[in-house]
């Protein structure tokens, strides 16, 4: 059995075949997903899925790309549905991503911080978005020594993966492990403790090779679990039971 630790089955790209598309998973090996949000809106969609569905579980949270909207009100939603449905099993997704910076960088950081305080007094772990924002990302971390998580479609170095790991945290691989391209992701995968490995598809994104390039789904991780058994010299069932049990541990299921 898999574990997608983080999905967006909400996503409008699986409107077309959404009711298909999850009745299937579960008789494809795919035994347990977390569905984050990414906004309030999609955080409620996520909610749904989860009552909807017994496998699928959600997160609520606003993305590095919605900080904008994070005011009092929406993280006072958000705290009222982490207490109302016991699916929300995190907060996220949240983080910084400094790629595209639409929402400039102050507005990220105290929605991030805003976000993690919210964890912390929930005791919820987070789900964490952090692309080419490392310094400030380990620095926030550093503020909330009581709060953990994962850092999802990990893209840091494996020195600061080790600092993530020995503060508790999990790293979360996806379809970039299957990539011709992916040197340093490999490096970490290959390197870090099992027990913190989780796995994911970032569906409707990065899809694995070879897929890449096409709408991804939970259906599709068969193909990163491959991929770090071979990287890691174990068998595919032995990946899978180690990081569904992981991705358990993680969002304390
Ligand atoms: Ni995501």
């Amino acid at each position: 059995m898999l574990f997608d630790t983080h999905a967006h089955l909400d996503d409008q790209a699986f409107d077309v075949d959404r009711e298909t598309l999850l009745t299937q998973l579960p008789i494809e090996g795919v035994g347990l997903v977390m569905n984050p949000g990414c906004s309030r809106a999609s955080s409620l969609a996520a909610i749904d899925l989860a009552k909807k569905y017994d496998y699928i579980y959600a997160a609520v949270g606003s993305h590095p790309d919605a900080a904008d909207e994070v005011n009092e009100e929406v993280l006072q939603q958000y705290h009222a549905l982490c207490l109302e449905n016991p699916k929300v099993k995190a907060i996220g997704e949240i983080g910084l991503d400094y790629h595209y910076e639409d929402i400039p960088r102050d507005i990220q950081k105290k929605a991030f911080r805003a976000q993690m305080a919210l964890a912390q007094e929930l005791g919820l772990p987070v789900i964490v978005h952090e692309r080419e924002a490392h310094e400030d990302g380990m620095k926030i971390v550093e503020e909330f020594p009581g709060v953990s998580g994962v850092f999802h479609c990990y893209s840091g170095s494996l020195e600061m993966a080790k600092w993530l790991i020995a503060r508790g945290w999990y790293i979360g691989f996806g379809g970039v492990l299957t990539f011709k391209n992916a040197r340093k992701a490999l490096e970490v995968a290959e390197s870090i403790p099992i027990e913190r490995i989780v796995l994911e598809t970032d569906c409707p994104y990065m899809a694995p090779e070879p897929f890449r390039g096409r709408r991804n789904d939970p259906g599709k991780l068969y193909r990163v679990a491959e991929k770090l058994a071979e990287l890691r010299g174990l068998t595919v069932a032995e990946i899978q039971a180690i990081t569904t049990e992981n991705g358990k541990t993680l969002y304390r299921m």
